[in-house]
């Protein structure tokens, strides 16, 4: 039976779920938290779903190991390949996973055309391929893969003049097809919103689902009466690659310093 002061274990392929840990710490300042960067094997949006899976199997044993009393996989790309087969693991474990904003886009949009911002894996999923059967409705979604946003925003870059080329090249087509609403649909790119807000212009919306993803964790842990009172222990750091080289980009991206550990193989 987990206890309320058990903490919360977050991951993704690598610093892109400290944009939903943040969600988290804000809404729910009490909880402990684990996060794991699988920053060994990043990127996963260019990789297969078995090898995304064996992956997520591995870490969520990890956090079963420290106790976790639920897991969040802050990954849109790991959730299509894993969270199934991760629920039917442990089916009484809160899991929540992650998905592209397509139901608020559809609802927001005045044009009509919404911009999907995602890795390759999300956007040729049977998951990203339902969840617009269910929710675009007359709504048309113009979907834009990003090789390469990901790996500048592991290296701490959120800024360059080559990012910045990379990124008018996926953003540019979809305003010229008509979209005033982009879904950034991989944990990453929130990271790149004051770049996205130095030249795409303030009408157009740009959502992504760190802080939905926060509020179902909430009704997850109250449901179950797992709701922690605080306070929190400080947040603990694993990663798959060096861990000095998360601990140099997390001041920049979660806005601390925290102890980085290496996570067993
Ligand atoms: N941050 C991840 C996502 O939300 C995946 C990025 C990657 O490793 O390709 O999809």
């Amino acid at each position: 039976m987990a206890e309320r002061a058990a903490p919360v274990g977050v991951m993704d392929s690598g610093v892109g779920g400290l944009s939903v840990l943040r969600e988290i710490r804000h809404l729910l300042p009490q909880e402990s938290l684990l996060y794991v960067a699988d920053c060994g094997h990043v990127p996963y949006g260019e990789k297969s779903a078995d090898y995304i899976r064996e992956r997520c199997r591995h870490i969520a044993g990890f956090f079963r190991e420290q106790g976790a009393k639920a897991m969040v996989l802050a990954c849109n790309t790991a959730t299509v390949a894993a969270v199934a087969d991760l629920r039917g693991l442990y089916p009484d474990w809160p899991l929540v996973g992650m998905e592209p904003a397509v139901k608020p886009a559809a609802a927001a949009t005045r044009s009509g055309v919404v911009g999907v911002l995602a890795t390759t894996g999300t956007l040729q999923s049977a998951k990203f391929a339902a969840l617009l059967d269910r929710f675009a409705g007359d709504v048309r979604v113009v979907t834009q893969p990003c090789p390469g946003l990901v790996e500048c925003i592991e290296s701490g870059d959120l800024h360059s003049p080559h990012l910045r080329r990379l990124l008018a090249g996926f953003v540019e087509p979809l305003l010229a097809a008509g979209c005033d609403t982009l879904i950034l649909g991989c944990t990453h790119y929130p990271f790149l919103r004051p770049l996205l807000a130095t030249w795409v212009p303030s009408e157009i919306a740009i959502i992504d689902t760190g802080a939905a993803v926060a509020r179902q964790l909430q009704r997850l842990l109250r449901e179950r009466e797992l709701l922690a009172s605080g306070p929190a222990r400080e947040p603990a750091f694993w990663t798959s690659a060096e861990p000095q080289a998360l601990g140099a980009v997390l001041p920049l991206l979660w806005g601390g310093s925290g102890s980085v550990q290496h996570l067993r193989p």
